[in-house]
């Protein structure tokens, strides 16, 4: 099942609440938010105060992705201001497993992220417990960066391993994602797409949104 999940880190934060109106209305499936913490990455973004206040905009689901030295800090704050499914990086997490499972055991859905120099092998004892794997398609930071073309062998890889393990877990693709290489990343094996400047940028967010859609359709 396709979905495309808008990254709210392009939208205009004078009018958060008016942009977020404005992707549910052409048809977004989920609400990208990006949480960084000037350390992980290189950019400062947004805490739980945000995500609760945009929370009473919108039924959609939050999509929380934490790019965070000590996630674990904060992620029951994130989980109580209405997160429906947090992104975990691994690189961040010595205790990985325990990780995920405390977000399960809060009732929220759970996926691990992975820097692009991030080997999915990684994943191999933890897998069945998730339900989305974030394949970082750049360097995580910034929006508007270039997709890294290596990163569809991984996600080949990956969706190979989740079908021959009989898994139902999504593949979820973040950045860079854009009409011209949608269709070759949903080959590949993804199924979320998150897009931030291919979508916030345009000034039609229905027709970009459809755009993206059809070709991660075909
Ligand atoms: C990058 C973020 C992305 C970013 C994507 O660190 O995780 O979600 O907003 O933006 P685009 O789609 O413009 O690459
Ligand atoms: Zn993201």
């Amino acid at each position: 099942m396709i979905k495309i999940a808008p990254s709210i880190l392009s939208a205009d934060f004078s009018k958060l609440g008016e942009e977020i109106g404005s992707i549910e209305r052409a048809g977004a499936d989920w609400v990208h938010i990006d949480v960084m913490d000037g350390h992980y990455v290189p950019n400062l973004t947004l805490g739980p105060v945000v995500v609760e206040s945009i929370r009473k905009v919108t039924q959609l689901p939050f999509d929380v992705h934490l790019m965070m030295d000590n996630p674990m800090d904060f992620v029951d704050d994130f989980i109580d201001a209405g997160a429906d499914i947090i992104s975990l990086h691994a690189e961040v997490l010595p205790h990985l497993h325990r990780a995920v499972m405390h977000v399960k055991d809060r009732g929220c859905k759970v996926a691990v992220a992975l820097n692009p120099s991030t080997p999915i092998e990684i994943l191999k004892h933890i897998l069945e417990e998730l339900d989305m794997v974030l394949i970082m398609t750049v360097n995580p930071g910034f929006g508007g960066q270039s997709f890294i073309n290596s990163m569809l062998d991984k996600v080949k890889h990956l969706r190979r391993i989740i079908d021959d393990r009989g898994l139902d877990i999504d593949i979820q693709v973040d950045g860079g994602i854009a009409p011209k290489n949608i269709k070759e990343v949903s080959a590949a094996g993804a199924n979320i797409f998150v897009a931030g400047s291919s979508i916030f940028n345009e000034d039609d967010r229905k027709l970009a949104l459809e755009t993206l859609r059809s070709r991660a359709s075909l």
